[in-house]
């Protein structure tokens, strides 16, 4: 596989047919999957130097930025069961007819520094956190960690094929993300407050012409107003404010089909639902089923059970731990696939995370009017 070998990417690239180009056609989050990428564990660490990790942890732990916080180690284990649940999952889909992709690997100890700040890197586990396929288009995002500043670079043979198939490939700025731009108020509940456009792209589901936007501490507003500028007369991007002030979108609200949604019950409730999702039928999800594989603190709440992946609007990758939530997607017809990530929820991912649609079967739709 791809991943394994430093060099097989370039002996790839001699063998043309490896290299076709591709055309990006992602509207939605349930369309017949023919083409995604699957996040890979190589290298995988948490960077100590990057700051605003650390403000993220210490308002997450009630801790204060001067504190010595503790980052710990990812042991191999952990390395070694992730690969073999993200192989599994890749092979999966593979024998369903999809083509898989995985990133390249980078060397996350080497430095990376701006103007404002040096870190070290962080993974390529969560490909949905810094890359948005929209229709044909594909964005790079402005992610809110240093350490992820170029994780982007790790897609580049990608989106070289992506661009040679007559994709659209644009990148938000990025934001500066200065030691000043660090909330450290811990009332305040947003690792950033900075003016820049800030946001990763797990902040965003999509339903055709209809995106969401998570107003919290991975997208501010700012971040809103570039993707409206930016897709103004294609896409109508809605704001989701007062839903959730952590990570990302895909625990929060998850679209199963046209017309039905699958909600946080901790989160969401009649009056905050996003406007248009009032026409759908809503479901509250189940209680979750909590576990842990190892000692390691957990990056994600009990929740990640929503971050679901829709292979077609009758099949959905569940974590099989979740067998409230399998029973009740069944329920509404819809078959599970039930597969684990056991270092999920420390790793900071679950199905929908590790996972970009780059090509899903059907056109851009309003499921709205
Ligand atoms: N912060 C979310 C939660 O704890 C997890 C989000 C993970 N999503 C992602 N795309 N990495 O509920």
């Amino acid at each position: 596989m791809l991943h394994n070998n430093p060099n097989a990417i370039s002996a790839r690239q001699e063998n043309g047919s490896a290299q076709s180009p591709i055309r990006v056609n992602a509207h939605n989050e349930w369309d017949p999957l023919e083409e995604v990428v699957v996040g890979i564990i190589d290298n995988a660490r948490f960077p100590r130097k990057d700051h605003v990790l650390k403000t993220d942890i210490a308002l997450e732990t009630n801790q204060s930025i001067h504190d010595d916080i503790e980052i710990p180690d990812i042991p191999d284990f952990v390395i070694e069961e992730t690969r073999e649940d993200l192989d599994i999952f890749a092979g999966e889909m593979e024998k369903m007819g999809i083509t898989v992709h995985r990133p390249g690997v980078i060397d996350t100890q080497r430095k990376v520094a701006s103007p404002f700040w040096e870190t070290e890197q962080f993974y390529n586990y969560c490909p949905r956190d810094v890359l948005m396929t929209v229709g044909d288009m594909i964005i790079e995002s402005a992610n809110i960690f240093p350490s992820r500043y170029f994780e982007a670079y790790a897609y580049r043979d990608l989106l070289l094929r992506c661009l040679e198939g007559g994709s659209r490939w644009i990148a938000a700025p990025r934001p500066r993300l200065r030691a000043i731009d660090c909330n450290t108020d811990a009332r305040v509940k947003a690792i950033l407050n900075t003016a820049d456009p800030a946001f990763d792209a797990a902040n965003v589901i999509k339903a055709g012409k209809d995106l969401f936007y998570l107003i919290s501490s991975s997208g501010n507003e700012a971040g809103l107003k570039w993707l409206r500028n930016t897709l103004r007369g294609e896409y109508r991007v809605h704001a989701c404010p007062g839903l959730y002030t952590g990570m990302h979108i895909d625990t929060t609200i998850t679209l199963l089909r046209p017309g039905l949604v699958l909600v946080n019950p901790e989160r969401v409730n009649e009056d905050n639902l996003p406007e248009p999702l009032k026409k759908w039928d809503v479901i509250y999800a189940p209680e979750m089923e909590e576990y842990a594989y190892s000692d390691l603190p957990p990056l994600c709440s009990a929740w990640l059970g929503l971050n679901l992946f829709m292979i077609n609007p009758n099949l959905a990758v569940v974590d099989a731990h979740q067998k409230a939530l399998i029973k009740l997607l069944e329920k509404h017809k819809i078959d599970v696939l039930p597969l684990k990530l056991r270092h999920g929820s420390p790793l900071g991912g679950g199905f929908h995370c590790v996972t970009l649609d780059i090509r899903r079967r059907g056109g851009k739709e309003d499921y709205f009017s």
